[in-house]
């Protein structure tokens, strides 16, 4: 028989459609069609990206492919790695959402990995990239954090990569921070999951957003061969046969920050078409 406290302890609801959500990295690629998808469920999304003309395009972008033409988008710019921008920028969105930011997508690219060897690594290739994939972030978790936790109510996505579970070789810095923002989500989800507040990771294979073809070009070029046959070596190695598409990927972070997900805290999701092996 079914115990009826169970009923309960079941957490506040929400329509997407009361929800603020201030999505990092929205002006293209995997945090556009993540906000594209929030904003279409009527959700008030706050954009973030280092370029103001970047972010108009992305509402335009955004309107167009919803057929409305004015509705709550904020365009919020700010270098996620600059403290100052970041402090100024989250005030002002404080102030703008009324107290109230139930969703956080901490999505950017965040300064390039070195690629040196792991012997040529300097101390400060590690602090760069202890800036740019951790600290940076954490920044942003921490404030957002306080007014979630005030609210006990929200839920945070990180995006992360497949790289994580299955490093890539020469990209140590790079692994080893995103490892790190693991075992942090790990522990703050656990901290926090009693007051409301849901914390996971998206891990992402390969997107075809604009960033990854341009990098595929350039690696196809050094190897000697166009990027369009790169990719589909790539993709035949997926079993799903190709890389994914943003909004497929928008479409699952949108899975994860809704209530449908209510029972999901502290995990880090794959989608990766299936091209990692592990069971597990
Ligand atoms: N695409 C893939 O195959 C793939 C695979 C695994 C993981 N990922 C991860 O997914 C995330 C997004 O990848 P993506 O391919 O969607 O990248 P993308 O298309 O290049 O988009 C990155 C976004 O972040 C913004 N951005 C970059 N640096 C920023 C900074 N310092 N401060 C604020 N905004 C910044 C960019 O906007 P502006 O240029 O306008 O500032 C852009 O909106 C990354 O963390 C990436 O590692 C991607």
């Amino acid at each position: 028989m079914l115990d009826i406290d169970l009923y309960e302890q079941y957490p506040i609801m929400m329509s997407q459609q009361n929800k603020n959500a201030l999505i990092l990295g929205a002006s293209k690629g995997i945090g556009l069609a993540a906000a594209k998808r929030m904003y279409e469920e009527g959700t008030t999304v706050f954009i973030n990206s280092r370029n103001l003309d970047n972010l108009k395009l992305a509402s335009e972008y955004i309107l167009e492919a919803s057929g409305t033409t004015r509705g709550n988008i904020h365009l919020i710019p700010f270098d996620i790695n600059i403290k100052k921008e970041v402090e100024l920028s989250l005030d002002k969105i404080i102030k703008n959402c009324k107290g109230r930011m139930d969703i956080l997508v901490t999505n950017t690219i965040s300064g390039r990995s070195s690629q040196r060897s792991f012997l040529e690594l300097s101390d400060r290739d590690w602090d760069l990239t202890f800036v740019y994939k951790f600290k940076s972030i954490v920044r942003v978790i921490r404030k957002i954090l306080s007014l979630m936790l005030k609210n006990e109510y929200g839920q945070i996505v990180n995006i992360g990569s497949i790289d994580s579970k299955e490093p890539q070789f020469g990209y140590s810095p790079s692994v080893t921070m995103r490892l790190s923002m693991t075992a942090y989500l790990k522990s703050l989800s656990d901290k926090v999951a009693s007051k409301g507040i849901r914390i996971n990771q998206l891990l992402c294979g390969y997107t075809a957003t604009e960033t990854l073809i341009s990098y595929l070009e350039a690696k196809g070029k050094l190897q000697g061969m166009p990027g369009k046959q790169l990719q589909e070596s790539i993709a035949k190695k997926i079993p799903l046969g190709r890389l994914a598409h943003p909004d497929e990927i928008g479409d699952v972070i949108d899975f994860l920050v809704s209530d449908d997900a209510s029972y999901i805290t502290g995990q880090s999701i794959v989608a990766d078409g299936g091209l990692l092996r592990s069971a597990l």
